[in-house]
């Protein structure tokens, strides 16, 4: 198993280029079975979470290969299996996105129902919900979903739930009606720019998508989809890591191919703690005064501050002279970077779903253990700042969704170290 072994202290300097959304690229991917002929998808991250997901739709008869540049070419050739094994669902929540499309475009399909995980638990009732109402029938057999459909059926469906909108439910049945019969109306439909690039693509195949990235979408069914040439958005949470990066180590950084419309809450909410980011050609420049405010923020659905990026906050608001109260919205659960930080001499202490962080002025490098993805970015951002020498063990959660963070920040003059234990 690799851990990171960083060395704190450098203030970041120069430019970083962010890669294309995990979470746009795995529906997207996901949405390819939806269609005939090849897809040629450009900016997919080559990451772990990204290879889960071409390895489940080779078993699903996608086949999919990645040119020199990095250009993923997605073809359905076979179309005899239809079922999403617990092995892969284990491995990838986000292996739930194939429910949609291969209910529609195969009229029976069986995937895995997933687990909790290490946020909390991740139910998908919704999703189920989205697909009975379009008409499929829906049962549990062995721990699997199993859904069938003749051909689906345009209706409006309310998506909302006890946390608000979802996002790979919003997917699931936006994918699913693409190819149903009439008119499809999802309210309270999920805002993400992951699901407005999931539709562009989907509209560049020949389907008939309007209101995405608003919380009604309309869909009108077609007969069928043709794959097409789309290039992946930006993936604005590296790029919300980044920015956090830069203003941990008070450093000056540039982060290039950020989109800042889709990072307003973040860089309002930075603003209120000292930190400056400013449009910069195609990316984002970010400063810092030195002296970090605390804040209060409640994690929400887009364009709210993304639940995403609130263990990297936490991060820097250990570092912010007073208390900040940090409140999580749509995984209430998710805090397990917290015990971690508070390892680091961090002074943190959580009362439901919210953490009151009080800004110790330092965190202390130690041995900590990374949790899931973002957690685990939390720490690597706790440990460039940290005095003396951080080991963050069980490095590949981070692998999951940021492309070889290490060869990233070390040309900006960070000093992390992958080593095998
Ligand atoms: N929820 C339900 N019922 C459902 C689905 C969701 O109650 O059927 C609840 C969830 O438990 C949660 C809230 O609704 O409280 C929102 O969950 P959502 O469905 O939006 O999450 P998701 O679609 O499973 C995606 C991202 C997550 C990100 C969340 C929230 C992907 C692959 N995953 O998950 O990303 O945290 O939206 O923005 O797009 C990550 O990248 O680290 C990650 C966890």
């Amino acid at each position: 198993m690799d851990k990171f072994v960083i060395n704190g202290g450098a203030r970041l300097r120069g430019e970083v280029t962010v890669s294309g959304a995990k979470n746009a690229a795995l529906p997207i991917l996901a949405a390819t079975l939806l269609t005939e002929g090849p897809t040629k998808l450009r900016d997919v991250p080559n990451l772990a979470d990204v290879r889960a997901m071409l390895d489940l739709l080779g078993d699903l008869g996608c086949r999919t290969s990645r040119d020199e540049a990095g250009v993923i070419t997605a073809e359905v050739t076979e179309t005899a299996n239809s079922h999403a094994v617990y092995d892969r669902v284990r491995k990838m929540r986000a292996s739930i996105c194939v429910l949609g499309p291969l209910l529609a475009r195969r009229g029976e399909v069986r995937v895995s129902m997933p687990g909790g995980c290490a946020i909390g638990p991740r139910p998908i009732d919704l999703h189920l919900r989205g697909l009975r109402a379009l008409g499929a029938e829906i049962s549990l057999d062995s721990g699997d979903v199993v859904a069938r459909a003749q051909r689906l059926k345009g209706t409006t469906i309310f998506l909302g739930g006890p946390f608000g909108s979802t996002v790979l439910g919003t997917a699931n049945v936006m994918m699913a009606a693409a190819l149903a019969e009439g008119v499809t109306v999802i309210e309270s439909a999920a805002c993400e720019p992951e699901i407005q690039d999931l539709a562009d693509y989907l509209n560049a195949c020949g389907a008939n998508i309007s209101g995405a990235g608003s919380p009604r979408v309309t869909i009108e069914g077609v007969e069928t989809l043709t794959g097409q040439a789309h290039t992946v958005i930006p993936d604005r949470i590296e790029a919300g890591t980044f920015i956090l990066a830069g203003a941990i180590t008070n450093g000056d950084i540039t982060v290039a191919n950020a989109r800042v419309d889709h990072l307003l809450a973040v860089t309002d909410k930075l603003h209120e703690v000292g930190v400056q980011v400013e449009t910069a050609g195609e990316g984002l420049a970010v400063g810092t005064d030195r002296f970090l405010r605390p804040v209060d923020v409640t994690t929400q659905p887009y364009p709210g501050f993304p639940t995403d990026l609130q263990a990297q906050l936490m991060a820097l608001l250990c570092l912010a002279e007073g208390n900040s109260a940090i409140t999580e919205k749509i995984f209430p659960d998710r805090f397990l970077h917290l015990a971690e930080l508070l390892r680091m001499g961090a002074n943190i202490r959580k009362e439901g779903p919210v953490a009151i962080v009080t800004g110790a002025g330092e965190l202390i490098g130690a041995p900590v253990m990374a949790s899931d993805l973002r957690a685990s970015a939390a720490l690597v951002l706790a440990g460039l700042v940290a005095r003396g020498t951080t080991e963050v063990r069980r490095v590949y959660h981070i692998d999951r969704g940021y492309e070889e963070i290490e060869t990233k920040l070390n040309p900006l003059g960070a000093d992390i170290t992958r080593t095998t234990e």
